[in-house]
């Protein structure tokens, strides 16, 4: 895939109508944003355009929208929260249609610099996320809006949805220019050079809770990475598959033949390949997950029948913690434990501890390992934490994302 992709600054933005698609996908609570990360993370591109005297159509998705649009999905909030960030007004259009003809009045009534949101892009349903249905309408109803396009939602950037990738084809009819915003080349930037065109030693750590989500992530990375490690719940399955007892920890029956692949291309790459060798046990999976609970540190290999494991254990933090110390470029992606619970929390905060220490390139791969890393309060300490966590997986993968490929070549 080609990355050298046109972006907000190779295109003059002056009086242009530009749809941007950010990823607004925000937790919220009782109505309420408790974590604006995606809303700051696309500030840079939303001001530059501004800057530019650009026209600047907001839109994004929110939630799954399961049942249809409604209220508690709406982007409301985030127009609210967004208007503040830029300290000036953000017109939200609450018409559950996205398009349609308040849409259109409201853009025809924008002045340069003015910013707009559109409502939730998921309320159009599978005219959204089914392209291949009614979604060719949607993304044509969604580029007629606009001159140009932006695609700056890295955090959507693996679903091939209308407002992601299929707008971008309707864009290119009429001669506008389909870029990537500042986060996307951001992400890329770091993501994929972490990947293709590493500064070795080049140490992946892998964690979360099952292998299954990550067979193509373990494959690939074991083959451009020096070291692969890998702890958390999937590091069970890979015990198991060297013949250890495992007691009643998480384990992926199916995928242990997969694990001695792994293992054994791993030798025949030559790569180091580092399972936990110490596990933190106790009787059963902690409820409530951050209640107490009494942990003990077995070795790996010798895990209680009726024991579960649910952390890794202190030479483990030692051993991974020396891994990455010696690396020039670390990605991460996943707890090594359940790191909601302050006892079984002391793997994760290891390794969060270790990235944060090292003048290595430190880039956390989204989800759960970037909510681990601002929750433990390492976040400033490193290189890049990804805004998308099933995208940054993807990317690591090696796979195209729809919604970078879609942007035009430089
Ligand atoms: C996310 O939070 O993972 C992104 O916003 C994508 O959302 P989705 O997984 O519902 O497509
Ligand atoms: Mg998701």
């Amino acid at each position: 895939m080609s990355l050298n992709k046109k972006s907000v600054d190779d295109f003059n933005a002056k009086g242009r109508r530009v749809l941007v698609r950010c990823d607004f996908n925000v937790p919220l609570k009782n109505g309420e944003i408790t974590d604006e990360t995606r809303i700051k993370a696309a500030l840079p591109t939303i001001n530059k355009l501004i800057g530019d005297g650009a026209k600047v159509i907001l839109c994004s998705h929110l939630g799954k929208v399961k049942e249809g649009p409604n209220e508690k999905e709406s982007l409301a909030p985030v127009a609210k929260r967004l208007s503040e960030k830029l300290g000036k007004e953000v017109k939200f259009i609450s018409d559950y249609n996205v398009t349609g003809a308040d849409t259109t009045a409201a853009v025809e009534a924008m002045k340069d610099g003015d910013v707009v949101l559109l409502q939730n892009t998921r309320f159009r349903g599978k005219e959204e996320t089914k392209p291949e249905e009614a979604g060719e309408a949607f993304a044509k109803e969604l580029a007629d809006l606009a001159d140009d396009y932006v695609c700056d939602a890295f955090g959507s950037a693996h679903r091939a949805h209308a407002s992601v990738a299929v707008v971008t084809k309707y864009i290119t009819a009429k001669g506008g220019t389909n870029a990537v915003g500042y986060l996307m080349q951001k992400e890329i930037d770091f993501l994929g050079n972490a990947v293709e065109n590493p500064v070795r030693p080049f140490v992946a750590i892998l964690g979360g809770a099952k292998v299954a989500d990550k067979l193509k992530v373990i494959d690939n990375l074991l083959e451009k990475a020096d070291t692969l490690i890998i702890g958390g719940g999937m590091a069970f399955t890979f015990l198991k598959a060297k013949g250890y007892e495992i007691g009643k920890s998480l384990v992926d029956d199916e995928k242990i033949d997969y694990c001695k692949e792994m293992m054994a291309k791993a030798d025949k790459l030559g790569k180091k390949l580092l399972l936990p060798v110490d596990t933190g046990i106790a009787a059963g999976f902690p409820d409530p997950i951050d209640g107490p609970i009494d942990v003990q540190y077995v070795d790996s290999s010798k895990i209680p029948a009726d024991m579960e494991g649910l952390d890794i254990g202190p030479k483990t933090c030692e051993l991974f913690a020396n891994a990455a110390k010696t690396a020039k470029t670390v990605v991460w992606n996943g707890p090594m434990g359940v790191f909601e619970n302050p006892t079984l929390a002391k793997g994760t905060i290891a390794v969060a501890k270790a990235l944060a220490e090292t003048d290595a390139t430190t880039i956390i791969g989204g989800g759960d390992s970037a909510a681990a890393c601002n929750q433990l309060g390492f976040a400033d300490k490193m290189s890049h934490i990804s805004t998308g966590g099933g995208a940054s997986l993807e990317f690591l993968e090696g796979k195209e994302l729809p919604g970078v490929y879609a942007a035009d070549d430089k």
